[in-house]
């Protein structure tokens, strides 16, 4: 009996230099039509010709509402710290452990033919394939995010991409939004530093910025922040060069990122983590669920646990970037969610994503599944079951009838998800109104040097000298002022000399 899915063999045949149609027959010609006489019209009975065109009528499926631009590569991750006092995660616990992986890197506002070298943050997943499961850090390359709320993420990306009219990119209502959400800035000053524009994939930083949970054996939680460093180094293209980019090489980043690898040059990242116990997050001067901040290294310094090493291109980037399905959802036992808010709404926004892209069966697709675990459950059928679908095992729970069929572990502690206390009522609460959303922004303002800062005022220039609309411009630049005058004021500054 068979308990768990297997990955279906869907390579070319060991004959492959015979063409044959979907369901294996010989072509005896790939180049005419069978027709009715000579000059006649085609015969319905052309199996080879109606399956190919209709196959190539299906070859495209959705792509990503956002992050649809990206490249990927397989590689592992090893641990090289003790985490045992952290987590019960298998994969973390003991140094030398190596866990296969396949990471995706995207742009997140442009269609899939956009260019790698836009103006926006960086996707940075990796999906670990873990003997207990996939777990999938789905993070970007900015330690926070625009907004903190999930409601207001639909609305947040319908400003980033193009106007309902128009069907053009809409500097006003990319600045209208960002301006009535001043929690925003944080990420707008990295967006509009040069880090906005980074060299490629492999030179830049990997974060989960959300708040995330590590759970150890004994049912104690830590929150944790992951930081993946880069071992090429930091590199970013300056605006002129990003924009020369977008006209001459639109996909230097996915170029770039398989020669490397092709070349032999695997790019690594150093793994850190950020730990703090749960009981100081109620006292910590910042929300820890908000993911428009950080926890400064100096009150929670970054502790090395591994290192992140793509060595491997995919043979198929359909098969295995386009199909890949990343969510926050997919986790370990030892590794847990928390209570940021953006978190809870990916949680459910990246399966129901899935579904509507891949297919009800997305977790069965080669890429996604959690191959080095054993699968069993009740889910049955649907589009696309291309596994054995359980064979002639048992699809229901509780049942008597087969000893060994798929039980729930009432009495696994590692299996549930940690508890928290909750108080309070039920409804729409906004954010602290003791956070400061100006603080942290304005230091990382005052952080950048010299060329630093005139790159970030020219940048932010460039942008919003499009807008058209001056209410929009004034309410920012208040957001600047707020944070540091001086930001206010040359940003105030350049907008008037781009004019004249
Ligand atoms: C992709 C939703 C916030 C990182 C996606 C996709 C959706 C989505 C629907 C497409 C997934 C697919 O088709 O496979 C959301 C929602 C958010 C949110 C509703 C807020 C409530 C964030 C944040 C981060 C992030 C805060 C980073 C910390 C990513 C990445 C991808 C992605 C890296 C691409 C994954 C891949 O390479 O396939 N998001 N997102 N998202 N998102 Fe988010």
């Amino acid at each position: 009996m068979v308990h768990h899915t297997q990955a279906p063999t869907i390579l070319a045949t060991p004959n492959h230099n015979i063409l044959t149609t979907g369901n294996g027959n010989p072509v005896d010609d790939n180049q005419n039509s069978m027709t009715a006489g000579e000059f006649g019209p085609i015969l319905l009975q052309d199996f080879h010709l109606i399956d190919k065109l209709s196959h190539f009528d299906r070859e495209r499926v959705p792509e990503r509402v956002v992050h649809a631009k990206g490249a990927g590569a397989h590689g592992h991750f090893e641990v090289t710290a003790d985490l045992s006092k952290l987590t019960s995660a298998k994969f973390l616990a003991k140094p030398g452990t190596k866990t296969p992986v396949f990471a995706r890197f995207s742009t997140v506002g442009g269609e899939k033919g956009s260019s790698d070298s836009a103006r926006d943050p960086r996707g940075f997943a990796v999906k670990f394939y873990t003997e207990e499961g996939n777990w999938d850090m789905v993070g970007n390359n900015t330690p926070v995010f625009f907004i903190r709320d999930p409601l207001k993420f639909p609305d947040f990306i319908h400003t980033q991409k193009r106007n309902p009219q128009t069907n053009l990119k809409d500097a006003d209502a990319f600045w209208d939004f960002l301006s009535l959400s001043h929690e925003s800035l944080h990420q707008v000053a990295i967006l509009f530093s040069n880090r906005g524009t980074p060299a490629g994939y492999r030179h830049m930083d990997g974060f989960s910025s959300h708040t995330l949970k590590l759970v150890n054996a004994q049912g104690e939680a830590h929150l944790v922040k992951w930081h993946f460093k880069t071992d090429q180094g930091i590199k970013n293209w300056t605006d002129a060069e990003a924009l020369e980019l977008n006209k001459t090489n639109p996909d230097s980043a996915t170029e770039d990122l398989f020669n490397a690898i092709d070349k032999g040059e695997f790019p690594s990242w150093t793994v850190h983590l950020q730990v703090m116990k749960e009981a100081d997050a109620a006292n910590y001067k910042w929300n820890v669920f908000d993911v428009t901040k950080v926890w400064p290294h100096a009150d929670y310094p970054l502790q090395k646990i591994g290192k992140l090493t793509l060595d491997r291109n995919p043979q198929n980037y359909f098969a295995e970037v386009e199909q890949a399905a990343f969510s926050p959802s997919h986790m370990v036992p030892g590794i847990d969610v928390t209570n940021d808010k953006m978190l809870q709404g990916r949680l459910f926004s990246y399966p129901d994503t899935h579904r509507h892209r891949l297919g009800a069966n997305y977790l069965q697709l080669p890429i996604n599944q959690p191959y080095r675990a054993n699968v069993n459950h009740h889910q049955r059928d649907g589009p696309a079951t291309y596994s054995q679908n359980f064979n002639n095992y048992p699809n229901y729970e509780p049942q008597s009838q087969d000893p060994k069929g798929p039980a729930q572990q009432l009495h696994d502690v590692r299996a549930k998800y940690s508890s928290v206390t909750l108080n309070g009522q039920t409804g729409r609460y906004p954010h602290r109104k003791s956070d400061d959303d100006y603080k942290q922004p304005g230091d990382l303002y005052r952080l950048m040097k010299g060329k630093e800062q005139d790159d970030l005022i020219a940048n932010l220039v460039g942008h919003m000298s499009n807008v058209k609309n001056p209410e929009i411009v004034k309410r920012q630049i208040g957001h600047f002022a707020k944070a540091d005058p001086e930001w206010g004021r040359r940003v105030e500054e350049g907008l008037k000399a781009a004019k004249k």
